[in-house]
């Protein structure tokens, strides 16, 4: 076999495998086959760069920048659907559409995905180009993000058209949307409001890379061909499915054929009482007149085809009563002011509190105390309120003050121009905001401290022990054993994952740092762009701008935090800890194991135990003392024990041997 053929089975295979896990939910190879596979594909294509191909599974990860998006004519314009939020508008629908045709006209029912439209050409079988809605008569082409949604086919199987357009929704899962609010919240960040604006707005990034790795997934609803032997819209959905694509499948009810207005109104009072089960948003039913040709009979207004109609869902909402407004301070110092309301039941569960974000939206909202409010839940774990019932307002109500000062410091609060948050500004005196940092510190993500969690960090915060996080590395035994609760196993525990925290690479110290708007991404950049911290110190502002992705507002938050004598003191007191703050040039260093988690077990014939980790930790990876859902891999040797054995094949957690180890590092 040539390369050329080699390189073209593996992107075959890996783009079968790539199908039957995302878009079957079937995968028929281990995780850890599939890495092997692109892993040997990614370096035969390093090595051959001629064959480079901008749909080869390898490019799913992202890394392309895009400054500006091409504006693009779509070749069919993108119309909007009329939207009705009765029964008898759907009979009045119907009744206008029926009259055209002397038989008996057949709907398609679908859920109406909730998230930004998308129009993708496919030119002999391969992705060409995907454009966004926009205007509706031309988008913006985000080809080089919607290639790392691994929902979305790069290439096509069966008896596709050889040039056609496909329409759908890109969203994001109510999961990974509340996973990712999170991580904004912690970083300083402003939460994205729904899923459907985190969807649209990671959509239009210009790292792909980071698109890459946001929860993004798609429906294909809409199959635009010139092809006639494809009679009926609901068969072009079946049909694109065989090509690859995930569409909206019979079987589990997101699209269905009926005849009339009852059958159609089933399906609107199944998916109106259903929705909250979904694991992403919709926001009601389309029906479609199911012939193309009938289609092309009733055409378009100047707005929205003739033969489509969206039922919109009103959107569950209670009234209950506003007893009291409190604020809570985050590790930033930011302060959130949260409605506590008479609990009240809203779609499945009970609600006791709903946030409201800031003082403009108190004072939009114009609330008073005791106030009847209506509550909206939305993707949000959170409610909202979207109003309040004035005529139900008792003269007596006082508005709601917004707090001056810090509820657990009482400190002035301030607000920086343009910002509609209020802050604390006494970062090393607030005990919010002390807890916080140091609870950012030895998170997982950053000094990933084993045995330290947030409760432990509360105590040894309440007790004096520790008032920033360098303080952790001067603990001693003794202290911690004094305190109630903790036993010598414990205690050494914490110990062994501080020890074990100095030699946490450089990027993720820097992360861990909480420097405001420095995420995980943004550390990445300025370790690498600057190697060493004392040279991200004396950076300027105007500096700091000049490297990739860094804009004014990080620029800014980097140059504030490293202008504070107390931070500096607690970085040249963690460099006497012997962290790292330089990036280490370290002979066969890599980032392919990069957040995978690792168990070592056993004795080895090549390595020791302790190699083996240093070999882990110098690719990226993470290691684990025991099993867990959470582990990747299991490395196992010679006598690895029968309960580590059983825990990872009950957990479906992939064992692998040295030999297997060395071939993942050595990415040939
Ligand atoms: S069909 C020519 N089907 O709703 C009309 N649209 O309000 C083609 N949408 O812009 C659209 N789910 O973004 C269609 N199952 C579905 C849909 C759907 C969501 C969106 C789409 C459209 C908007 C109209």
């Amino acid at each position: 076999m040539t390369i050329q053929e080699k390189i073209e089975q593996l992107r075959t295979e890996l783009n079968e495998h790539n199908y039957r896990y995302y878009v079957l939910a079937q995968p028929t190879i281990s995780d850890f086959d599939f890495d092997m596979k692109l892993k040997e594909l990614e370096s035969l294509e390093k090595e051959n760069p001629t064959f480079f191909d901008s749909n080869s599974p390898t490019q799913r990860v992202g890394g392309q920048i895009t400054k500006e998006f091409n504006t693009v004519k779509h070749r069919n314009t993108m119309l909007s659907l009329s939207n009705t939020y009765s029964k008898e508008e759907i009979e009045e629908f119907i009744t206008r559409a029926q009259k055209q045709f002397d038989d008996a006209l057949e709907f398609v029912c679908e859920l109406k995905y909730d998230g930004a439209a998308i129009s993708i050409t496919y030119k002999n079988g391969e992705l060409f180009q995907a454009v966004t809605r926009g205007d509706g008569s031309q988008g913006d082409d985000i080809s080089t993000n919607v290639r790392t949604i691994n929902s979305i086919p790069l290439k096509l199987k069966g008896d596709f058209p050889t040039d056609f357009d496909i329409r759908g929704e890109i969203f994001m899962t109510l999961d990974g949307f509340n996973k990712l609010n999170e991580d904004r919240v912690e970083l300083g960040f402003e939460p994205f409001a729904n899923p459907r604006n985190s969807a649209a707005g990671t959509l239009k990034m210009q790292d792909s890379s980071i698109v890459a790795k946001r929860p993004l997934d798609s429906y294909l609803y809409y199959v635009v061909t010139k092809d006639q032997t494809i009679e009926n819209h609901y068969d072009s959905i079946l049909k694109a499915s065989e090509w690859g694509f995930k569409t909206p499948q019979p079987d589990v009810d997101f699209i269905r054929k009926a005849k009339n207005i009852e059958e159609i109104w089933s399906f609107i009072d199944y998916w109106d009482k259903e929705r909250n089960n979904l694991p992403f948003e919709i926001d009601g039913i389309v029906i479609k007149v199911n012939s193309f040709r009938k289609q092309q009979e009733l055409g378009f207004t100047a707005k929205a085809p003739r033969w489509a109609i969206a039922y919109k869902f009103k959107a569950e909402q209670v009234s209950t009563i506003l007893e009291e407004v409190t604020y809570q301070v985050g590790r930033t110092g930011a302060i959130t002011p949260v409605a506590n309301l008479k609990p009240v039941s809203l779609a499945g569960t009970t609600v006791k509190r709903a946030s409201l974000h800031n003082k403009d939206q108190i004072e939009k909202l114009d609330l008073h105390i005791r106030d009847h409010v209506f509550v909206e839940k939305g993707g949000e774990i959170i409610p909202k309120i979207v109003g309040v019932d004035t005529n139900n307002r008792d003269q007596s109500l006082q508005p709601v003050a917004f707090i001056e000062n810090c509820p657990e410091c009482s400190t002035t609060l301030v607000r920086k121009e343009g910002e509609a948050q209020h802050y604390c500004p006494n970062d090393v005196g607030c005990p919010p905001q002390i807890k916080g940092r140091i609870q950012h510190f030895i998170s997982r993500k950053a000094m990933n401290i084993d045995g330290l969690g947030s409760e432990t960090i509360d105590t040894f915060v309440e007790h004096g022990l520790v008032k920033d996080y360098a303080d952790l590395y001067q603990l001693r035994e003794e202290q911690i054993l004094e305190l109630e609760g903790f036993k010598q196993k414990s205690t050494l525990n914490i110990l062994k994952g501080l020890e074990e925290s100095r030699n946490i690479p450089f990027e993720k110290t820097l992360f861990a740092l909480g420097i405001r708007y420095v995420g995980e991404t943004v550390a990445k950049k300025l370790a690498k762009h600057y190697k060493t911290i004392d040279a991200l110190i004396a950076a300027s502002k105007e500096e700091l701008v000049t490297v990739d992705e860094i804009g004014d507002r990080i620029a800014e938050s980097v140059v504030n935090f490293f202008v504070s004598e107390e931070n500096i003191t607690a970085i040249n007191r963690l460099k006497e800890a012997g962290l790292q703050f330089a990036i280490e040039e370290q002979e066969g260093a890599s980032q392919k194991l990069e957040s995978l988690k690792f168990v070592v077990s056993g004795v080895f014939s090549k390595y020791s135990r302790e190699e083996i980790k240093n070999l882990v930790e110098k690719n990226g990876g993470v290691i684990a003392s025991s099993v867990s859902s959470k582990t990747n891999y299991i490395i196992a040797g010679d006598g690895m024990g029968p309960s580590k054995k059983a825990k990872a094949e009950k957990l479906g957690v992939t064992i692998i041997s040295e030999n297997e180890f060395e071939v993942m590092i050595s990415g040939k």
